[in-house]
């Protein structure tokens, strides 16, 4: 009991403490500075393109020099001969799955040989399957949970161990705002964000318990829609969907900020904030018949929402 009320008292304190400071810096708007990362090593994952090229070529302004790794070789190339024109750092493709232990650890010894200890580790790659429970073949979801999340594991299992040697990294895991609030239509998706939501969780409790949290740094990245594929954004203007979507360049801006601020996560466009709260405080009967009005609002994309995911 004695010891129950000594931690609660400590624990006490500690709030006070940070409710002081918090005021302190919103009463005469504190900012923290950005994190300097200049000429340290940044890997992304699925950094061929779309978001990851786009989180590459922000950390090349940063001056990182970068991994890009993808299954896709010769995108992943493109893009860093693109970076490497642009800007005045260095930049290798490599080609691996990121869903494939073996793969992930061949990658890990070849960025060690060639460019060093990765500093900065941007778990990007990721599949988007808008497929229910009953849809698609068992195949397609152990194919979206093994990149979606397992991959995760795999990535840092094998990269963070350097980091801890070297007391210095920062992990950022890319997840969803499907990771916080439910979409229609795409269980495995779902499953798999809401997943690496609680796989970010954990990874930072770890650090904190085994007291790496000085300088091991998590940050985990909820973006809303991105117009990172045409067809899909092609399929949305059709269909007349009113769903908020944000340019891979402006959540690039976002995420990297959020993770040179050493947040612990963020979750944007503002809109899809409102959608999470309600998740959690509106009453089971409005939450129901509000999610049917979405589905039938959008039904035009869902007839078609198949197709575009197979291509
Ligand atoms: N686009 C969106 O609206 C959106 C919204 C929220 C979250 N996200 C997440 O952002 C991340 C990137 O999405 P995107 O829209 O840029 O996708 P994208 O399809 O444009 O690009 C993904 C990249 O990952 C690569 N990739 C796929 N599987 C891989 C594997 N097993 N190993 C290595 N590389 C692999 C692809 O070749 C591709 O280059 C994903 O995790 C996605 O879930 C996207």
């Amino acid at each position: 009991m004695n010891k129950l009320l000594s931690v609660l008292g400590q624990a006490l304190i500690i709030l006070i403490q940070e409710i002081v400071s918090g005021l302190f810096g919103f009463l005469f708007r504190v900012k923290k500075s950005p994190k300097n990362v200049s000429g340290q090593l940044a890997l992304v994952t699925g950094g061929a393109r779309g978001l990851g090229k786009a989180i590459a070529i922000r950390l090349a302004q940063e001056g990182c020099n970068l991994a890009i790794c993808d299954v896709n070789i010769e995108e992943a190339q493109k893009t860093s001969e693109e970076i490497r024109s642009k800007f005045k750092i260095e930049c290798i493709a490599f080609k691996a799955d990121v869903s494939d232990t073996q793969q992930v650890a061949t990658l890990y010894n070849e960025i060690g040989e060639k460019m060093g200890t990765v500093d900065i580790l941007v778990n990007n790659a990721g599949i988007l399957a808008p497929l229910g429970v009953l849809e698609g073949e068992d195949s397609d979801i152990t194919r979206v949970l093994n990149i979606n999340l397992t991959s995760h594991f795999w990535m840092v299992r094998k990269f963070l161990p350097s980091m801890i040697e070297q007391k210095r990294g920062q992990i950022l895991g890319i997840c969803s705002a499907a990771g916080k609030s439910s979409i229609p239509f795409a269980a495995s998706y779902c499953a798999s964000k809401f997943g690496v939501d609680g796989f970010y969780r954990a990874l930072f409790d770890d650090m904190c318990l085994y007291e790496y949290n000085d300088f091991i740094k998590i940050t985990c990245a909820f973006p809303g829609f991105i117009n990172t594929r045409n067809d899909l954004e092609n399929l949305l203007d059709e269909t007349n969907e009113y769903i908020p979507r944000v340019q891979p360049d402006y959540a690039a801006e976002k995420i990297v900020e959020a993770m040179l601020l050493e947040k612990q996560e963020i979750l944007f466009p503002f809109s899809y904030r409102i959608s999470t709260i309600m998740e959690y405080l509106v009453p089971l009967k409005t939450r129901i018949f509000m999610k049917r009005e979405a589905c039938k609002q959008g039904s035009g994309l869902l007839e078609k929402r198949i197709n575009v995911t197979r291509k």
